[in-house]
């Protein structure tokens, strides 16, 4: 089995690429980490691919006049790892549309809200605000628009009546350790694939039951 060559990007703490690479580590996983790329020299994340024998690329995005000098240079570190899905994880610096002219229908985010609901930062604070019952976690494609692109696949977490967003964060992060392998997992072995700009996927097996929040009585 050829496995895709992912290069997984990341900025700071790297807990989703650590459950990417425990997730490729078995054998039968159809994608394995060809590179990790940071575009911050201290990013935790470095230090959790050099445990597991994975390269890891720093491309510092400091001392660049133009963004696209910065991804002329993370361009490079990926082809030369021949590359084939980009999988932004905790990858803070927004990419230009020439970038994703480059890599178009090849990048992946994990983002920590039920998209299309509390893009951007703080998604936890502002969801709890919000009140909202059922919080989560989203596996998406890629484009110019910040936290849009077709929507791979979902967890949803339910919010406790004593949450606080660290609490809640916690608990859709465990989600999002075992979301992202799965959908790289989907991507990868051709079972969902991008097609005008909506994702088709296989059918197998039928979904978990609804979540009710609060739950069902009697
Ligand atoms: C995660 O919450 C992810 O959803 C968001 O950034 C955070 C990265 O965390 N895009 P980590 O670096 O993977 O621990």
């Amino acid at each position: 089995m050829s496995r895709r060559r992912l290069g997984v990007l990341i900025s700071g703490r790297g807990s989703n690429l650590a459950a990417l690479i425990d997730t490729a580590a078995a054998a039968d996983y159809p994608a394995e980490i060809a590179v990790v790329v940071s575009n911050n020299p201290d990013a935790p994340g470095l230090e959790r691919a050099r445990a597991a024998g994975i390269e890891g690329v720093v491309v510092n995005h400091r001392g660049h006049a133009r963004r696209e000098d910065f991804e002329a240079l993370l361009h490079t570190a990926l082809t030369a790892h021949r590359v084939e899905l980009i999988c932004l994880a905790g990858f803070m610096r927004l990419l230009t549309p020439s970038f994703f002219d480059l890599w178009s229908g090849r990048i992946i985010n994990i983002h920590p809200s039920l998209l299309p609901a509390f893009k951007g930062l703080d998604t936890h604070a502002r969801a709890l605000d919000a009140g909202v019952r059922v919080a989560g976690c989203t596996a998406h494609y890629v484009v110019p628009e910040m936290d849009e692109g077709p929507i791979i696949a979902q967890a949803a977490v339910a919010v406790a009546p004593d949450d606080d967003a660290e609490s809640l964060a916690a608990r859709v992060l465990a989600a999002e350790h075992r979301l992202y392998p799965h959908a790289v997992r989907l991507i990868a072995s051709g079972r969902a694939r991008l097609v005008d700009g909506r994702i088709e996927r296989d059918g197998d097996g039928a979904p978990p039951p609804v979540l009710f929040n609060p739950p069902l009585e009697g």
